[in-house]
């Protein structure tokens, strides 16, 4: 600890110019700060990062074990230490150990078989697909059906997470009971919303008269004796393993909704293109690695300049969902205050992941990030290829914005008129896509997730449990069970106001 404390001494001593400072001072600064991988181009040359600071950074990492923690992570050693578990969410996509790769292609041959058999109509004419799961067991299904699935017609998906039954309402509105499949994705197969939300589309069903609901049922769990305790049918019941985390599963068979609505084939191309990120994380120098790259730019900001959130906009429409789905990912995983070790962190931890979808937000948010007093470093996700055959002036209008946004966050704006002067110098990298097809995707979802890893392991924290969200679980079950005497006289009476 004493390197990693020497390490940040020194990246603190570093400092950066401005941003137009620095892209005059360093003609070289597009290459070395720019990267093309796996269908994507990463510019972090609008970011403060300089040589100096890269280098400070690799110090950091190798005083932090990135090496043998990243190949801890894909030779499955239990690097969930509070938790005593292995994480193995690459070993869905061929990167892992060897017999945890051969379980997830198992697991995928079965999910695979499944699907084979309701295009084959054996559970009768499904057409449409009712996905109930919350958390980790909806946010990538939902996003990877909604970014890739707009073209297709072989089956409608609905996702539903939210207990409130007006979410299961809408659907059931639009629903044909007799032509639904409903699946449901719960790990744990114990969360209390995922399994009254299931238990209502039961009764939808059994009330438009479906005969033997339950064959139209799938579970998707990593506790299959818990899915067949509860009704399911061993033989759809689709597992996983233990060992990949809940924000982790959409590679296994969590993503069974994405699969089945666009084809196998583009679930397989999915997990090809996260292989390809994860290869490229595992062997690319730290200066060259896009994950490393972007947790450098993470940790300078969250660390040196006391950003304590960060914004990611999507310019394309396909992935509008994206910042949520980022949300879960990076504020669950690093939204810590104790090391791996259960030491309380000496500065700061992830920063809130927030953001929304350009060029929407620019009419509503970006005041804030041009002229207000924080400082929100920026990340623009855009793609080249259109998703729409409309006028090639839709495409360009978006990307024209895009590209003009960060411009102008770096470049400001003088003038003798306070209330219309740009101070500028703020931060903003971008992550250009080819297209948005299943391989890019799973490539870029594959390089957020390293990126959360390495910012994790720079900071000492263990990015795979989530004990922060058991409190208010165990505490809303006790409001059921022991009634309120225990708690404090607001909520009581609140309690008492809108339940009686
Ligand atoms: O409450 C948080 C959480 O455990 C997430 O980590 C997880 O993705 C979600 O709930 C859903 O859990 P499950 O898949 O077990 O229903």
């Amino acid at each position: 600890m004493t390197d990693a404390k020497n390490a940040w001494e020194r990246i603190e001593a570093l400092e950066s110019d401005t941003l137009t400072a620095l892209f005059k001072a360093e003609p070289d600064r597009l290459s070395r700060l720019t990267l093309d991988v796996a269908g994507m181009h990463f510019d972090w040359s609008k970011t403060h990062l300089t040589s100096d600071l890269v280098a400070g950074f690799e110090a950091l990492a190798g005083a932090m074990g990135l090496a043998a923690a990243r190949e801890a992570l894909f030779s499955g050693k239990e690097i969930n230490v509070t938790e005593g578990r292995a994480v193995e969410h690459t070993a869905e996509r061929g990167e892992g150990a060897p017999e945890s790769v051969a379980r997830a292609g198992h697991f995928h041959a079965r999910m695979r078989g499944l699907i084979d058999a309701i295009e084959a109509e054996a559970l009768g004419p499904i057409r449409q697909v009712l996905h109930i799961g919350i958390g980790g067991s909806a946010l990538g299904p939902d996003l990877l059906v909604d970014a890739l699935g707009r073209d297709s017609n072989r089956y409608e998906v609905a996702i539903v997470s939210n207990v409130d039954g007006a979410a299961l309402e809408e659907v059931f509105n639009r629903f044909d009971p007799g032509a639904t499949l409903i699946a449901i994705a719960s790990k744990t197969f114990t969360t209390t919303e995922t399994l009254l939300n299931a238990q209502s589309a039961l009764e939808w069903m059994t009330e438009a008269g479906v005969e033997d609901p339950y064959g139209r049922v799938v579970a998707l769990t990593a506790a299959p004796e818990k899915a067949v305790e509860w009704g399911v049918d061993e033989t759809r019941v689709l597992p996983f393993a233990e060992s990949v985390g809940g924000r982790y599963s959409l590679w296994s068979s969590i993503g069974f909704p994405a699969a089945l609505a666009l084809g196998w084939d583009a679930f397989e191309q999915l997990l090809e293109g996260a292989a390809e990120m994860d290869r490229h994380f595992r062997l690319a120098p730290l200066g060259k690695n896009a994950p490393a790259m972007a947790a450098f730019a993470d940790l300078y900001y969250a660390q040196m300049r006391g950003c304590q959130t960060r914004a990611a906009f999507a310019y394309d429409e396909r992935l509008r969902l994206l910042p949520s789905y980022l949300q879960q990912l990076e504020m669950e995983s690093n939204g810590k205050s104790v090391t791996a070790e259960g030491v309380p962190l000496d500065r700061p931890s992830a920063p809130v992941t927030w953001g929304g979808v350009g060029t929407d937000a620019q009419h509503a948010v970006f005041q804030l990030l041009h002229q207000g007093t924080h400082l929100i470093p920026v990340e623009f996700i855009a793609a080249i290829e259109p998703g729409h055959p409309l006028d090639e002036a839709h495409h360009r209008q978006l990307l024209v914005n895009c590209f003009a946004q960060g411009a102008a966050l770096m470049a400001g704006q003088e003038s003798d008129d306070k209330a219309r002067a740009y101070a500028g110098d703020r931060p903003s990298s971008t992550i250009l896509l080819e297209q948005v097809d299943p391989r890019t995707l799973g490539a870029l979802i594959a390089f957020y997730e390293q990126r959360t890893f390495v910012n994790a392991v720079l900071l000492g924290i263990n990015p795979f449990d989530q004990f922060g969200v058991e409190l208010g679980k165990a505490i809303a079950k006790s409001i059921e069970s022991e009634g309120t005497d225990r708690f404090d006289a607001s909520t009581r009476a609140l309690i008492a106001r809108a339940l009686g």
